[in-house]
């Protein structure tokens, strides 16, 4: 093999990979979203194509083109992502959840435009709980040697919550990013440690989303025996 080249070490294999930010619907011309570009999860599509993997990407309102080789889902609010994901995931052996699900969605969804009315303030939003689609894969795996993978943006004990939120997810890895202002929404580059269940910790440095895509690629690869 060319210098650069991986070898297809995901050659037969399935994944799964969600990306970008849903958008939970208030009327017809209002959401409630994230700043969540996507581009993580386009570059661990990328990369995993690149090493042989068949590849379902579940892209929630990402205006990212579709990569080369990969089967491309296009969503919008969490419950579709949710649909999307499991149904993609029930051949797949590993499924990566670089999404940013939306916690929460408003209760109602107004089928007219919602408009002001003279001199009253406005109604207040009542929001209700998403599904956790992390929790719910990991807990109901589709095969039972299935590699589930999560992402999470965390501030303070980046490291405590990162472990915390692994065990309370589920899954086999944790991808922990510290945020901060002007770091990893919309940018090119991504630091983070990656937590697995069997106590590991990986650092990744600084770098391009594509470095941290391999290395996440790497340790399921590992998983997978
Ligand atoms: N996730 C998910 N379904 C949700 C929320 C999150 O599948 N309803 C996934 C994300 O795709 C990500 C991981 O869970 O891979 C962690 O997301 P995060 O928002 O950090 O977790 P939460 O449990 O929502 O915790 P927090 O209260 O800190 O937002
Ligand atoms: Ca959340």
């Amino acid at each position: 093999l060319a210098r650069g080249v991986r070898e297809p070490d995901l050659a037969g294999r399935h994944v799964v990979v969600s990306a970008g930010g849903t958008r939970e619907p208030l009327d017809p011309v209002r959401f409630l979203g994230n700043r969540s570009s996507g581009k993580q999860g386009y570059a661990l599509a990328r990369t995993a194509a690149a090493r042989g993997a068949r590849v379902t990407l579940v892209a929630a309102n990402t205006g990212l083109p579709d990569p080369a080789g990969v089967d491309v889902v296009r969503v919008g609010t969490a419950v579709q992502l949710r649909e999307a994901v499991l149904k993609a995931a029930a051949d797949a052996d590993a499924v990566v959840m670089a999404a940013a699900v939306a916690d929460f969605r408003p209760e109602t969804y107004a089928a007219g435009k919602i408009k002001k009315k003279d001199g009253k303030e406005p109604d207040p939003i009542v929001l209700v709980r998403n599904p956790d689609i992390l929790a719910e894969l990991s807990a109901d795996r589709a095969r039972a040697d299935q590699v589930v993978v999560g992402f999470a943006a965390e501030t303070d004990d980046v490291l405590a919550n990162g472990r915390a939120k692994l065990l309370r997810k589920g899954c086999d890895l944790l991808v922990v990013n510290e945020v901060g202002e002007r770091r990893t929404f919309g940018s090119e580059e991504n630091e983070a440690v990656v937590l697995g269940a069997d106590g590991s910790e990986t650092p990744v440095a600084h770098g391009p989303k594509e470095a941290l895509a391999e290395i996440v690629w790497d340790l399921v690869t590992q998983r997978l025996g």
